[in-house]
C-alpha cells in the first residue's frame, strides 16, 4: 500500500479536474479515452484523503468536515427509492455536475430498497450499488452521509439513529420520526458533535421553513406560526369553497387524482398537520411538545354549509397548525379546521399549496408558500440539507436551543359553533341560556332560511373565550333534543 505524499496528489487532482472537464464537454456519455464511467469515479476520488490500493481508492472513516470540504465528495447512501428517493436520482442526474461546480460535491455510493427486483422509475447514477441489508451501509466507512427516505418510525428510527451511532450524517425526510423523537436525536448528536443531521424535507415539502427558522428567524424572536401544513386538506377544503360540494364528494375525487391516500385520516384527521406543528415549535420557540395534548380536530365534520356561513363571515376554512407563546408561556397549540379572515394571505392560497406564517418581533409578519409535497419539491429540500453538509454549513444544534415554556392546555379565541336542529319553538333561548351557564359571550346568531325543517344548521360566533368552554357548550347543546347532528365549533385564526 502506498500513501499519495500532497505533491503527486495534487498533480493527479489537477489532471483529474481537467479530465472531469473533457469528460463532461465529451459526446460519448459514458466514456473517455475509454475509461467507462465507473473508473472516472472511482478516479474522482484521488484527492489528499485518497489511500491507493490495488489500484482503487477509498478514504479514511472520519466524519465528513472542514479538511474534507471540495477535496472529495460527500459520499451518500440513500435509504429508499420510492417518490423521494427517486427525485433525488433525478436531481442529482440533472443538477449534479452544477452543484459540484458551485463547490458541492455529493456523490450516491449506495442505495437501500426492500426490493432490489423492483422496477424503478428512474436512472440511478453510474457506480451506485443497490443493498437490502441496512449493515451494508451503516458499516461501509466510505458512506459519510445517510439519507432516510423510507417512512414509518421502526426501520426509519433504526436507520436514523444507526447512522448518528456511527458518526454518519443524517438527513431525513419523516416528519413523524422527528417529532416523535426530536429530544432523542439532539441527545445522540451531542454524543457526535461532528455529525451533522437535516430534515427540511420533513415540514412542508419543497418549503424552505426549516433553514428559514435555523438561520433568518434565529435572530428574531418569533411569537406565533399558523398555516396549512397538509396539502390535502387544502385541495379538499378549496374545492368545497370554491366549488361548493360536499366533503365526501371532493374526499373521493382527491383519492381518485391522488391527492389523498386510500386511508386519509393522518391528513384528514390533522395528525400528520401536528406532526409538523411539533417540529416547528421547537425551532421556532425552542419548545418541546408532547404531541399527545396538542389540541386536534380533524376536518370530517365540514360540510357545504360551513362555507356559505363562511363567506358571510368574509372568511374561508382551512386545517392549520397554529402555535402561539406570549409571556413565557404557549398560549396555544392546536390543530383544528378555522375561519381564517380574508384579509389574510392564508385565505387566499387553494388547492395541494402549502403556507407558514410567522409572526415575530424584527420581521413582523411573514409567510413562506409553496409545494407541501411531491416528488421533486421534497427531492430538491433533501438536496438543500445535503449541500449545507457538503460545505461544511449546517448548524451544529437542529432544533436550536431548548426553552422550559410552560404550556397552557387550554386556549383562548372567537369561536363558531354550528348547531343542526330540528325545527321548534324556544332553541335561540335554550341556546343563550347554555352558552351563559358556560361563561360565554354571544357575538352575533346566523340562520339562513333552510327548506328542511327537520334539520336546519344555525351558527352562533363567539367573544373570545376559553376552548374548553366551548367544548362544554357543545356537549350540552348536543343533550338537548332539538340537536339532530353533533354540534360543530371552529376557532377563528386571530389576526
Ligand atoms: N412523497 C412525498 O411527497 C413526501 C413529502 C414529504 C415527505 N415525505 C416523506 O418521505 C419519506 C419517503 O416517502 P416516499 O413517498 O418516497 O415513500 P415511498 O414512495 O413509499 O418509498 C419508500 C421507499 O423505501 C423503501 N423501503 C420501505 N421499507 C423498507 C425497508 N424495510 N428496508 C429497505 N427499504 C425500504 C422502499 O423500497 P422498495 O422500492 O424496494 O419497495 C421504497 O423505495 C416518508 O417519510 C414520507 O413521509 C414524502
Amino acid at each position: 500500500m502506498q500513501r499519495l505524499s500532497d505533491g503527486p496528489v495534487y498533480q493527479i487532482q489537477t489532471m483529474w479536474r481537467t479530465m472531469l472537464r473533457l469528460h463532461r464537454s465529451c459526446v460519448a456519455p459514458y466514456s473517455l479515452f475509454n475509461l467507462p464511467r465507473q473508473n472516472l469515479t472511482s478516479l474522482r476520488g484521488a484527492c489528499p484523503q485518497a489511500i491507493v490500493s490495488n489500484g482503487a481508492a477509498h478514504f479514511s472513516s472520519s466524519v465528513f468536515g472542514e479538511n474534507d470540504k471540495g477535496k472529495r465528495p460527500l459520499r451518500i447512501a440513500l435509504c429508499g427509492a420510492g417518490t423521494v428517493g427517486g427525485g433525488v436520482c433525478e436531481i442529482m442526474l440533472s443538477r449534479g455536475a452544477v452543484l459540484e461546480s458551485m463547490g458541492y460535491w455529493i456523490e450516491i455510493k449506495k442505495i437501500l430498497v426492500k426490493d432490489i427486483a423492483k422496477e424503478r422509475d428512474f436512472d440511478a447514477p453510474a457506480g451506485v450499488q443497490y443493498v437490502t441489508d441496512l449493515n451494508e451501509i451503516l458499516n461501509d466507512d466510505e458512506v459519510d452521509c445517510v439519507v432516510e427516505m423510507i417512512g414509518g418510525v421502526t426501520t426509519a428510527k433504526d436507520i436514523v439513529f444507526g447512522a448518528i451511532q456511527k458518526g454518519k450524517h443524517v438527513v431525513t425526510a419523516n416528519k413523524a420520526l422527528v417529532a416523535a423523537h426530536m429530544s432523542e436525536i439532539d441527545a445522540l448528536l451531542e454524543d457526535q458533535p461532528q455529525v451533522r443531521f437535516g430534515f427540511e424535507a420533513s415540514v412542508c415539502g419543497g418549503i424552505p421553513i426549516i433553514h428559514g427558522l435555523q438561520r433568518t428567524f434565529a435572530s428574531d424572536s418569533i411569537n406565533r406560526i399558523a398555516g396549512v401544513f397538509n396539502g390535502t386538506t387544502n385541495f379538499i377544503l378549496s374545492k368545497m369553497e370554491l366549488e361548493g360540494k360536499q366533503y365526501h364528494d371532493v374526499l373521493t375525487e382527491a383519492q381518485a387524482l391522488g391527492f389523498a391516500e386510500a386511508d386519509p385520516t393522518a391528513d384528514v384527521g390533522g395528525y400528520d398537520a401536528r406532526s409538523k406543528l411539533c417540529i416547528l415549535a421547537r425551532l421556532a420557540l425552542g419548545v418541546q411538545l408532547d404531541e399527545s395534548k396538542v389540541s386536534l380536530q380533524g376536518m370530517e365534520m365540514i360540510t357545504a354549509d360551513d362555507f356559505i356561513y363562511a363567506k358571510k363571515l368574509n372568511c374561508s376554512i382551512k386545517l392549520l397548525g397554529v402555535v402561539e407563546a406570549s409571556e413565557g408561556k404557549v398560549t396555544c397549540a392546536a390543530v383544528s379546521p378555522m375561519l381564517v379572515p380574508q384579509e389574510n394571505t392564508i385565505a387566499k392560497v387553494h388547492g395541494a399549496t402549502n403556507i407558514v406564517e410567522i409572526l415575530s418581533s424584527s420581521l413582523q409578519r411573514s409567510f413562506l408558500i409553496g409545494e407541501g409535497a411531491g416528488r421533486l419539491p421534497t427531492a430538491n429540500s433533501i438536496m438543500a440539507d445535503l449541500t449545507q453538509i457538503s460545505a461544511c454549513d449546517m448548524p451544529k444544534m437542529p432544533f436550536l436551543l431548548r426553552q422550559d415554556l410552560e404550556v397552557c392546555d387550554d386556549f383562548d379565541g372567537q369561536f363558531y359553533i354550528r348547531i343542526r336542529v330540528k325545527d321548534e319553538l324556544g332553541i335561540i333561548r335554550k341556546a343563550g341560556e347554555l352558552c351563559e351557564k358556560h361563561g360565554i359571550s354571544v357575538h352575533a346568531i346566523y340562520q339562513e332560511p333552510w327548506k328542511d325543517p327537520t334539520n336546519m344548521p344555525f351558527v352562533l360566533t363567539t367573544e373570545t373565550t376559553a376552548h374548553s368552554n366551548v367544548e362544554a357548550l357543545c356537549a350540552d347543546l348536543d343533550q338537548e333534543p332539538f340537536t339532530v347532528v353533533k354540534t360543530f365549533h371552529m376557532p377563528f385564526l386571530a389576526q
